[in-house]
């Protein structure tokens, strides 16, 4: 499923005094199979767009229609995750959450049930278009918890609450992605584990994205994350779209990203460093490729710069 936005804005209380535009025309579409990354500083509205994407926030249906009635109409808002129109309010709100998961940030915060078994249930059983037989909870649990990296047998019976950081986080993505989510959408997912943690998450995000889920959209701070793992980056500030681009041609913008007030992987700082000296190392950002290109530069005598 391809995901299409066109002229998407939106206004947090709007006709208030606290009215704060979060979007503001923002166009953009991620293809079916993209491993997507969305970077912004904070408030930029990163969040808020990706809250879209499943209806956690609506199109407001008024303005489309009050747009009608102008006579200078501003462009349509265009809102389509596949065949879903999420501008039409008559749309299967619920059929869309089936298909397109989130993972909001700090989803462990969210678990409340006794039991493991009991919390990844739950989501299954939200979703599915029957009520499941005992058998089918059974094994769509015991398959989620298994591909996000848990022992089943183990942690079925455990509180949530006993598990360690890392573990809880994939309790809760584990309940979003039991019903096999054709997009899976996830808001700063490795945020505050450790080093460990993080990439144990982003390994999994991976698994999923061979096997599960066609694609995945994940919301950063990391710079570093986004150039190891994204297909395509968009770079949100103050609700607009910057730049949508894979992140070795992102980050040739190295100077442009610092100025928005964003950080760049390390190896951009150094490339940008290296450039001042002439040397232009043509890397993808990522660390295998940076080691590559560097080893051979000093093989070549270039060491002395
Ligand atoms: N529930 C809300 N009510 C009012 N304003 C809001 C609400 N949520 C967000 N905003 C405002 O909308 C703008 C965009 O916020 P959003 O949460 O989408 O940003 P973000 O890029 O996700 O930020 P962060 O990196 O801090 O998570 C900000 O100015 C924010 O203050
Ligand atoms: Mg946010």
């Amino acid at each position: 499923m391809r995901i299409q936005a066109e002229h998407l804005s939106y206004t947090y209380n709007p006709g208030s005094p606290f009215a704060s535009a979060a979007l503001k025309d923002v166009s953009l579409t991620v293809e079916e199979g993209e491993f997507f990354g969305i970077i912004g500083h904070t408030g930029s509205g990163k969040s808020t767009f990706v809250q879209h994407l499943n209806a956690l926030l609506r199109v407001p249906t008024s303005l489309k229609k009050y747009h009608k009635k102008r006579k200078d109409p501003p462009s349509d808002t265009v809102l389509k995750v596949g065949e879903f129109d999420l501008t039409d309010k008559k749309t299967d709100f619920n059929a869309l959450r089936s298909k397109v998961g989130m993972v909001m940030q700090y989803p462990e915060y969210q678990l409340f049930a006794e039991t493991v078994f009991e919390d990844v249930a739950f989501g299954f059983k939200n979703f599915a278009p029957e009520k499941p037989t005992k058998e089918q909870v059974e094994n769509a649990v015991r398959d989620a918890l298994t591909i996000v990296g848990l022992d089943y047998e183990e942690v079925k019976e455990m509180s949530p609450f006993d598990l360690s950081g890392g573990q809880k986080r994939r309790v809760a993505i584990a309940g979003v992605i039991v019903t096999k989510p054709e997009i899976l959408v996830l808001d700063e997912p490795a945020a505050g584990l450790d080093p460990l943690g993080k990439q144990e998450v982003m390994e999994l995000l991976h698994r999923l994205h061979a096997s599960w889920c066609r694609t995945i959209i994940i919301v950063s701070h990391d710079m570093d994350e986004i150039a190891e793992n994204c297909t395509r980056v968009a770079v949100f500030s103050d609700g607009e779209v910057k730049y949508v681009l894979p992140p070795k041609e992102l980050f040739t913008h190295a100077e442009e990203l610092l100025a928005l007030g964003l950080d760049v992987p390390l190896t951009a700082k150094v490339c940008l460093a290296l450039k001042q000296y002439g040397i232009d190392l043509k890397c993808d950002f990522t660390t295998e490729d940076f080691l590559q290109k560097t080893l051979a530069l000093a093989g070549k005598g270039g060491a002395s710069a």
